[in-house]
């Protein structure tokens, strides 16, 4: 039943998103910045993340499209956002870094980052570009290759996004800030993650034994 139930939300859920991957030359994203109490390794503590989440979403993109993010701050932060490897042609603006391309978004404001994916395919990296809140402020972006142009390698039977990541019990606002005071390299986090989990922590009983490997998202159009 439960096996049953699964595959008729996936199928649901293929074909919600199959019309946005035939269709979309503009692809349009909504990025609402947001604490998340989360709780890692035992311990809770409140985090800044896009939509609830920490890997946030995964853009998806084919290449020649146009992407339109807004990116809504509601955090006490001042927050940018940068598109890692997407080169900016004529787009500079919207590249991220904060104090470099663009003043930051202050706390209750929004930006539209806009660009065009040209001449590059593959997985690239998103992240927060001010402060250090690129620690839980992160997400992939997948560029397919235009419609009808394949993989140069056999179309994989499946693919899924995999995010490397660092886990801090601390506030890592506080971490940053304490290492720029004193001068000395900041605390090392107290685990890795994958997709935003740690695997099982002999120290933290309640985590259980299972290795955390959250699909994020399968690549529909490949199907
Ligand atoms: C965060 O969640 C934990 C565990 O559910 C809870 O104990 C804690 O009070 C929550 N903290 C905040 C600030 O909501
Ligand atoms: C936030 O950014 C604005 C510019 O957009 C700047 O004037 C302000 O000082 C920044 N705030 C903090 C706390 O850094
Ligand atoms: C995005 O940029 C393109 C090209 O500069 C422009 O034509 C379009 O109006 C922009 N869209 C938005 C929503 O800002
Ligand atoms: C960094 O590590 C030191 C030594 O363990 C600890 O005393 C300090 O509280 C840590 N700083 C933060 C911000 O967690």
């Amino acid at each position: 039943m439960e096996c049953s139930n699964w595959s008729i939300r996936f199928m649901l859920l293929a074909v919600c998103l199959l019309p946005a991957l035939v269709e979309c030359r503009t692809r349009h994203y909504k990025f609402n910045v947001v604490m998340k109490n989360t709780t890692r390794l035992c311990s809770s503590k409140r985090i800044v993340t896009v939509n609830g989440r920490s890997p946030g979403p995964t853009l998806y993109a084919r290449e020649d499209d146009t992407v339109l993010v807004k990116v809504v701050n509601h955090v006490k932060y001042n927050v940018s956002i940068h598109w890692h490897g997407i080169r900016q042609l004529r787009t500079g603006w919207a590249d991220g870094p904060a104090y470099i391309t663009q003043c930051p978004i202050q706390p209750g404001q929004s930006f539209v980052y806009n660009f065009t994916i040209t001449g590059q395919r593959g997985t690239l990296l998103w992240h927060a570009h001010i402060l250090w809140l690129r620690a839980t402020v992160h997400g992939a972006i997948v560029v397919l290759p235009r419609r009808g142009i394949p993989y140069p390698f056999p179309a994989p039977h499946k693919e899924v996004v995999v995010v490397l990541a660092e886990w801090w019990k601390s506030d890592t606002e506080a971490v940053i800030n304490e290492a720029l005071k004193s001068g000395l390299a900041p605390n090392v986090s107290d685990a890795h993650t994958i997709n935003g989990h740690p695997g099982s922590v002999s120290t933290c009983s309640s985590q259980g034994i299972q290795i955390y490997f959250e699909v994020l998202a399968l690549n529909v159009c490949f199907l």
